[in-house]
């Protein structure tokens, strides 16, 4: 019966291939994740070419002969998006789009849609998941739509080919790819198999019809998209959408683009009306930051091309017990505490009997160099209760010496601190060539934290 058959075992989170039952992945480490699979024993077509094998005579084209359209790149409207994507969505692209479940993943890509839709181009939404009438009592929260968006519902694969191949439309939304099976494999839909299959049968249908699919891939409680680090190396473009369950902003980040940085990310927030876009995420982060209080900041960090202002705070107080507590939220732990090693060490200030808690404020995740000397004047400020003026903001990246070195893109974060009202920057003396000459902003260049922490105490 099984002649054409064979059993194999599949890690459901990373898709590490197995001939025998394993209790603990080899690829990634996680317990009781195999599950059995029975695949078909003839090879499916290769992946990412676009092209079925076959014996016929191939010709290379000249590069330079390839010519480009002026439109290549479709806009969304959403800016955004546009800007995670690299100018907008590519033609005959594949794109994941992953996140935790109710983030707002078909929210973003119904408004893609109604966008694309709009501005005159053929959109299809095949939703595995919803009814016809559920995707509808969305869309009546985004607003109006056109005849260009067609619904379907439908999870067999071949017969979505044939839809796609009947009706071209130059926009496909897959919703999600765990609901999507195809026939020829026997296994559940969600296994390894069926959405390894799958998104190779989706791939074919981009490359080979210049269609650009969004694929929705649901996020697993371990921080994968299920089945699914499987995906990543076969689609062009994994986008994540992230967010924390008690604020109501979202950020789409790039974790890999064929067509584009990968530094950027964008901001939305959850409204009524669906997901709006957060033009000024600095403002957005800076809400409710309190007045005239020791322990707190305002520093800088890059997200791609574009600055974000961000409170830093810190509480250090007399630790009660032998082992002094750290914790760090938003940032890098053992940052914390090599910075908090230097000010010990090198400014002189006793921290080893204290407890110290560092935060990032908003639920931001900021890890790049940048923000050491605001976690440290932070820190220096609660310790020796000083209060640092709300007009002041640092940035710079803290050395082992207690030194403050270069951080890439100064003179964009002067202007944007200079943007959001802010009168004094204290930033690195190596940047002082590349920032130039800047007025109504009071630059105070250190090469040394001793310095930095000197400027706040006599500010005091
Ligand atoms: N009327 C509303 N006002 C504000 N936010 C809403 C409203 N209705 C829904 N939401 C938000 O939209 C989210 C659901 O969005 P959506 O269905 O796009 O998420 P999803 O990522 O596709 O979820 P799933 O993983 O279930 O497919 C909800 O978690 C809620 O936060
Ligand atoms: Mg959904």
């Amino acid at each position: 019966m099984l002649k054409n058959k064979k059993i194999v075992y599949f890690c459901q989170e990373c898709g590490y291939e197995s001939s025998k039952w394993m209790g603990q992945c080899p690829g990634c480490r996680a317990w009781n994740t195999f599950v059995e699979e029975t695949v078909s024993a003839k090879k499916t077509s290769s992946v990412g070419s676009g092209l079925k094998s076959s014996s016929r005579r191939a010709e290379p084209v000249v590069l330079k002969d390839i010519r480009l359209s002026e439109d290549e790149r479709r806009l969304t409207k959403i800016g955004e998006l546009d800007r995670v994507l690299g100018g907008g969505v590519v033609p005959g692209s594949l794109v994941l789009v992953g996140g935790d479940p109710g983030i707002g993943k078909s929210t973003l890509l119904l408004q893609v849609c109604r966008n694309l839709a709009l501005s005159g181009n053929s959109v299809l939404y095949i939703s595995g998941e919803e009814s016809l009438r559920q995707i509808k009592l969305r869309a009546e929260r985004i607003g109006e739509f056109n005849e260009n968006l067609q619904l379907l519902c439908e999870t067999n694969l071949e017969t979505i080919r044939e839809v796609i191949e009947r009706k071209k439309p130059s926009m496909v939304v897959i919703d999600s790819i765990q609901t999507m099976f195809h026939e020829d494999i026997s296994s559940a839909p969600g296994s390894v198999s069926q959405v390894r299959e799958s998104t190779n049968v989706l791939m074919q249908i981009a490359k080979g019809q210049g269609v650009s699919i969004f694929i929705v891939g649901h996020v697993t409680k371990e921080g994968n998209v299920a089945g699914p680090r499987v995906l990543e190396h076969m689609v062009d473009t994994v986008l994540y959408f992230e967010g924390d369950r008690h604020a109501s902003y979202r950020i789409l980040r790039a974790v890999k683009n064929r067509f584009g940085s990968t530094n950027e990310i964008g901001v939305f927030e959850m409204r009524n009306t669906g997901l709006e876009e957060v033009k000024n995420p600095s403002e957005f982060m800076l809400n409710g930051k309190p007045n005239g209080t020791s322990g707190s900041i305002v520093a800088c960090s890059m997200e791609g091309t574009r600055p974000i202002l961000v409170e830093i705070q810190a509480l250090v107080c007399q630790s009660n017990f032998g082992i002094p507590r750290r914790t760090a939220v938003g940032t890098d732990f053992n940052r914390v505490n090599l910075l908090m090693a230097v000010l010990e060490k090198k400014v002189g200030i006793h921290l080893a009997a204290c407890d110290a808690y560092v935060n990032i404020a908003g639920g931001m995740k900021m890890t790049e160099p940048a923000i050491d000397l605001g976690i440290s004047l932070a820190v220096v400020s609660s310790c020796k209760d000083i209060i640092i003026p709300d007009s002041v903001i640092a940035f710079g990246e803290v050395g082992l010496s207690g030194e403050v070195r270069a951080v890439s893109m100064a003179g964009q974060r002067v202007a944007e601190a200079k943007k959001l009202g802010f009168d004094t920057v204290i930033l690195p003396e190596v940047c002082k060539s590349s920032v130039g000459k800047v007025t109504g902003v009071n630059l105070i260049y250190v090469s040394w934290i001793q310095e930095a922490i000197r400027f706040i105490m006599k500010n005091n």
